[in-house]
């Protein structure tokens, strides 16, 4: 028998889950560890956020930069590139190091790098920083979620690993707001890139204090500290079920002390599966647009026809709040309606919010509509109609497919893999990123505003049969619970005898 992977509860194994009903407030020790993991959330909302604002004045301070176009797109961009170098390299490191030595090396790349870019004295000492931050931002995306998952609870683990998608939207909007506050002060992008030193200090100290993962720790077979650590989170009649379950882990299945290799995602067919949901659910986060508008909302408010750069910068604020609220939202909702549901529902929203925007364009566009309208009013309704439609989008974006990717990714992969394909699919995000952020501008020279939109809408579509048909719904389950799904989708109910890496995929 296959387990129905779009209702939880209709499998014997399922049955544990109901059992656990810790709250989200309920443990504080959780908290604080999901808080400051989450600092490396928040400076990946930080450094992708502030420097649309920051290189408007570096502009000002090197003129070299000022009349050249490539040199603004390479000191933009060089952070996603390398977000997507320490995605893929973070991967592996948290595997062979552990979550909390990725920390600490993350910590070290954003310090490191926002000093270099404050301190910057050309252009190219700039692209430096940079790349620093960037790697910082890479390894961060991927060891924040998996860290939080693997000691949180089952019950409440979507809401923790959103919480840091939380300090990553609010990271964002913090950028602006810095952006904003530091207009008028002498050495303006210095301080607002400079700064973010400070958030990543403060996590280097704070993890010194707080443990490595427990899962990761059983895993390497340091099994007395893993139980010490799982000591802080449950009481004792929840410590012994937690303990056994480490124990009865298909995690026996690898040689402790021993990564996966990356060929195996390839070879073994739950892997193959598991990473095919996981990383098509991050292409799709960023291909339906989200960077569009994070990156480009005063650009779209300004086409609709307002403009205002004080309105525009005003409103790209708003939709900042909008977004992180949002994910407040997506953090009450993921461990009760369950991810599919919520991506669903937030895919469906998406796609009615694009078109809404595309046809306000459209019509904006079609002079024959606005002669039949007074005066100058054509663009002004039409305008609010795309604001409309871009405040649309971001309220079903905020708590579905903003927070579900991540939340997906630390939870679907075995411990022998979880950092390498959860590294993996962060790359495909960060790598479908850039891909967005530097096409998006060009696609609707070419082709126009309101088609663009379509086209996203389009994208969103595929989302959402994509999402129907390949992504489990893994709500409440454990982490063995979740490996024992991937074999039975991969092999029926023969897959209770299937090793993982012995069986190769048909
Ligand atoms: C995405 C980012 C995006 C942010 C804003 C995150 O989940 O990965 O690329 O900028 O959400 O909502």
């Amino acid at each position: 028998m296959t387990i129905d992977m779009s209702m939880p509860g209709s499998s014997g194994l399922l049955n544990a889950a109901r059992k656990r009903d810790m709250k989200f407030f309920g443990n504080p020790y959780v908290l604080a560890l999901t808080g400051a993991a989450g600092i490396g959330g928040f400076l990946f909302g930080y450094d992708t956020g502030v420097i649309s604002g920051a290189l408007l004045y570096i502009r000002d301070d090197f003129p070299a930069v000022r009349d050249n176009y490539f040199l603004q797109e390479t000191i933009v961009s060089m952070a996603l590139v390398g977000a997507m170098l320490g995605a893929a390299g973070g991967g592996w490191i948290n595997d062979a190091y552990g979550r909390k030595k990725s920390t600490l090396l993350a910590d070290m790349m954003f310090a490191l790098g926002s000093l270099v870019m404050c301190a910057a004295s050309g252009p190219y000492i700039l692209i430096i920083g940079r790349l620093l931050v960037g790697l910082g931002v890479g390894v961060a995306s991927v060891t924040a979620p998996v860290y939080i998952a693997e000691a949180a609870p089952s019950e409440i683990r979507g809401g923790l690993v959103s919480t840091n998608v939380l300090m990553i939207t609010g990271g964002q909007f913090f950028s602006y707001l810095i952006n904003l506050g530091f207009t008028e002060v002498p050495g303006t992008w210095r301080w607002m890139l400079g700064v973010a030193a400070v958030p990543a200090i403060v996590q280097f100290v704070l993890m010194l204090f707080l443990p490595e993962s427990p899962r990761w720790l059983y895993w390497k077979d340091e099994k007395a500290k893993a139980i010490a650590v799982l000591e802080k989170i449950y009481d004792s009649d929840r410590l012994e079920e937690e303990v056994e379950l480490l124990a009865s882990s298909s995690m026996h299945e690898f040689q402790s002390n021993n990564t996966g290799s990356y060929l195996d995602v390839f070879k073994s067919k739950e892997l193959r599966l598991a990473f095919f949901a996981g990383a098509g659910l991050q292409a799709f986060q960023q291909f339906t647009g989200i960077n569009t508008v994070m990156y480009y909302s005063p650009t779209i408010v300004q086409m609709a026809g307002f403009s205002s750069n004080r309105l525009a910068l005003l409103l790209s604020l708003i939709v900042a709040a909008m977004n992180a609220a949002g994910t407040i939202v997506g953090i009450y909702l993921i461990d009760r309606c369950g991810r599919r549901r919520l991506a669903l529902t937030s895919l469906f929203g998406v796609v009615i919010s694009l078109v809404i925007l595309a046809l306000a364009f459209i019509l904006q566009s079609s002079s024959g509509l606005c002669t039949s309208v007074a005066n100058g009013t054509c663009q002004g309704a039409l305008g609010w109609f795309a604001v409309a439609g871009l405040a649309l989008y971001i309220a079903f974006f905020s708590p579905g497919m903003g927070p579900v990717p991540w939340a997906v990714n630390s939870e679907i992969y075995p411990e022998a893999y979880r950092g390498m394909c959860g590294g993996m699919s962060a790359t495909v995000n960060w790598i479908s990123n850039l891909i967005v952020a530097q096409t998006f501008l060009s696609i609707m020279g070419l082709v126009g505003t309101g088609p663009t939109f379509l086209i996203i809408a389009g994208i969103a579509v595929l989302a959402f049969i994509f999402v129907a048909m390949y992504v489990p719904e893994t709500k409440g389950l454990s982490f063995d619970q979740v490996e024992q799904m991937w074999k039975e989708r991969a092999w029926g109910d023969s897959g209770n005898c299937q090793s993982l890496l012995g069986a190769a995929a048909p």
